[in-house]
């Protein structure tokens, strides 16, 4: 079985990278039939019409989206583009309701290292700060069509927190946060491809929970289709790579703290409203529904700059493959007055089931960005 889903995996990876990704200026008198040719598609004569409908109508928004020169971003054609709106879904995985409740119980969370905010606060930031600069970023991650976007953005984070504390750089298993970090609440289904939070990863990787975060070739991601695992983690048999000591939750919805952080500590762990980026292709992106964001996916924020031409960004690296967007990394709308920039969290269908219920909150930042951050301290 296991063997199966392996060569399935090498597969897919081996035609995604044979898959031609047309740029926005190629796409004049583009059509299906190259698409689906071009990424190795292959459907039944009934799906092929429903999917043929969904890729041209995207085709027609990408096109008229980049012929206005008013946009800071392009839209793009990739191997989402003929997907339906649950296929998208399925690729994010942020349970709001789980994020709530662990902030409530902000208080107890632990941390040995002192939070230097305070002493910082009138500190002059750096114009420009990108952590793959530093050799501290892992490349590019893709999740599949699992909703484990929380497990990523845990381990990558994890990976350069590690990596700046030790020198030592390395993949750090999301498998093993998504098999054995357990749900208590119950929130938003039975598995972790189901959804979570990186609070929860993190508040469960302390000793003498479930351990330490082990590497990724002693327990790799084999979630990519959607499948969910048992724990399979043995602690006297696999050795942890990095124990985690604790984790620090920014003050939400702030502006300078996240700044701060991100120039100062290292990457960090956010929260985003991503309904709008699947046709992301290049540019700064401004696309998000500001007045009512949906936080529905975990990212890495790994630094900010300037574009001389389109203006301020944050730069977020995403965990839907190299192929997407700049190289798998989004740059996303900044300015100095994003706390202003807020809208309501209404959609309670995220994590449907939850004792305490769905509620509704505040997000600022551009798609949400300053909503839910988070970073860890490692042990050396
Ligand atoms: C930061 O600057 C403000 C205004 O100049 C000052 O009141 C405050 O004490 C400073 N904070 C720190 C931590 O130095
Ligand atoms: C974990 O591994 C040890 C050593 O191989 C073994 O003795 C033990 O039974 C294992 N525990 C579980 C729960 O599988
Ligand atoms: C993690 O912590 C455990 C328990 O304190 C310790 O035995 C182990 O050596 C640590 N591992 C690393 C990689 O720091
Ligand atoms: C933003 O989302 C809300 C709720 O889904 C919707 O009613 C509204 O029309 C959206 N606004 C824009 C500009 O798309």
């Amino acid at each position: 079985m296991s063997k199966t889903i392996c060569l399935l995996v090498l597969t897919v990876a081996a035609l995604a990278v044979a898959a031609k990704f047309p740029k926005w200026h190629e796409l004049e008198g583009y059509t299906f039939e190259q698409y689906i040719a071009d990424h190795n598609k292959v459907y039944s004569a009934e799906e092929l019409l429903a999917r043929k409908a969904a890729f041209e109508n995207r085709l027609a928004t990408v096109r008229a989206h980049n012929a206005n020169p008013g946009f800071s971003w392009k839209r793009g054609i990739n191997h989402m583009s003929d997907w339906t709106h649950e296929e998208k879904n399925s690729m994010k995985g942020y349970d709001k309701n789980i994020g709530h409740a662990m902030r409530t119980k902000r208080a107890k969370v632990v941390s040995n290292v002192p939070n230097k905010q305070e002493d910082s606060e009138n500190a002059t930031l750096p114009q420009y700060v990108d952590w793959r600069d530093l050799g501290v970023v892992t490349p590019v991650k893709d999740q599949g069509q699992c909703g484990s976007c929380w497990t990523f953005a845990t381990a990558e984070t994890a990976e350069s927190h590690y990596a700046i504390a030790t020198g030592h750089l390395g993949e750090l298993s999301e498998q093993h946060v998504l098999d054995c970090v357990p749900n208590p609440l119950q929130c938003g289904g039975q598995g972790g491809c189901s959804g979570g939070t990186v609070e929860l990863a993190y508040s469960n990787l302390l000793l003498p929970g479930t351990g330490g975060m082990v590497s990724e070739w002693t327990y790799p991601y084999r979630s990519y289709f959607g499948d969910a695992f048992q724990c399979s983690f043995n602690r006297s048999r696999t050795a942890v790579f990095a124990n985690i000591t604790g984790y620090v939750t920014l003050p939400t919805n702030k502006y300078k703290p996240l700044m701060i952080a991100v120039a100062t500590l290292g990457p960090i762990a956010i929260s985003v409203d991503a309904s709008a980026w699947h046709d992301y292709e290049s540019g700064v992106f401004n696309g998000c529904n500001q007045t009512n964001p949906d936080i529905d996916h975990a990212v890495q924020l790994v630094g900010y700059g300037t574009d001389e031409k389109l203006g301020d960004y944050w730069l977020v690296r995403n965990s839907w493959g190299p192929k997407w967007g700049e190289k798998g990394y989004i740059r996303i709308y900044r300015s100095d007055s994003e706390e202003g920039r807020c809208g309501e969290d209404i959609t309670p269908r995220d994590g449907e089931g939850c004792a305490d219920g769905p509620p509704q909150v505040e997000v600022c930042g551009t798609c949400g960005i300053l909503f839910d951050s988070v970073y860890p301290t490692v042990s050396k």
